[in-house]
């Protein structure tokens, strides 16, 4: 089953608007790929910079976060009817630093996965244990448990064009990324998980690395059969490293 790889950056709350402008100016003038889907997530406030300085180019726009509600009194939120009329075709739900520093939970995350495919977005599930979790060996269950929870409403169709990345969280920004290995075990979990209520159809499913991917361990995350691609924070804010980590998906996973 050919998944086509997929690249993210997620910027994080990094990048005005201008300096958003900058970075994707020279991503295209890197000439990425063809082989490979890249997309970039900026903050709230670059969104519609960004969105003009992707015109005519392939590359995807995505945000970081959402709520459920298409409109209404619920204020400094941003709705999914808003970023889809911002031109984002991707929206980053249930990222661990949501969860650990904005009271996130599993129950607000299987809302805005299924708000995001009710307009029109595409979610890009994120799900990983805590270090004091993985210690205590329950790396598997976390993993089953928050993946389950965040798609058990889904249909088969929507579990076929869902995102997931496998974000270890004591691996985002500290240099730590997991193995190869121990990823695309986490991984092959993680579409097992999935494909027990979708029939299957997570065959189909992307699911991404995210956690210190740089472009010196890209190429071994990118050759492991599970792994369809990057969700890219600290390295992602650079054009050569992030043109860098797209080159090695391009390698590795390009031709399947
Ligand atoms: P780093 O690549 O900076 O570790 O961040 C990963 C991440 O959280 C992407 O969402």
């Amino acid at each position: 089953m050919k998944r086509t790889p997929l690249v993210v950056g997620n910027w994080k709350m990094h990048k005005t608007g201008t300096e958003a402008i900058r970075l994707i100016e020279d991503l295209r003038k890197s000439s990425l790929p063809s082989n490979v889907e890249v997309a970039v997530c900026p903050a709230f406030t670059a969104l519609s910079d960004a969105g003009s300085a992707l015109r005519d180019s392939p590359i995807r726009l995505g945000a970081q976060d959402m709520y459920w509600e298409a409109q209404g009194a619920f204020t400094g939120e941003v709705s999914p009817l808003m970023l889809a009329a911002a031109g984002c075709r991707y929206v980053i739900v249930g990222h661990s630093e949501r969860r650990q520093f904005f009271g996130e939970t599993d129950v607000w995350v299987t809302r805005k996965v299924q708000a995001a495919f009710a307009h029109g977005l595409v979610p890009i599930l994120c799900v990983g244990e805590r270090l004091e979790e993985r210690d205590a060996g329950r790396t598997d269950r976390i993993v089953t448990e928050q993946t389950e929870m965040a798609t058990g409403e889904l249909s088969s169709e929507q579990v076929v064009n869902l995102v997931v990345a496998y974000e270890p969280v004591w691996a985002i920004g500290t240099g730590r990324s997991a193995t190869g290995e121990e990823a695309n075990r986490v991984t092959g979990l993680i579409r097992r998980a999935l494909g027990r209520r979708s029939g299957g159809a997570s065959a189909q499913t992307r699911i991404l690395y995210g956690g210190s991917v740089t472009p010196d361990n890209a190429a071994e995350v990118f050759g492991q059969p599970e792994i369809d691609g990057g969700l890219i924070g600290g390295a992602s804010l650079d054009a050569g490293k992030f043109t860098a980590i797209v080159r090695a998906a391009s390698r590795e996973r390009g031709n399947l």
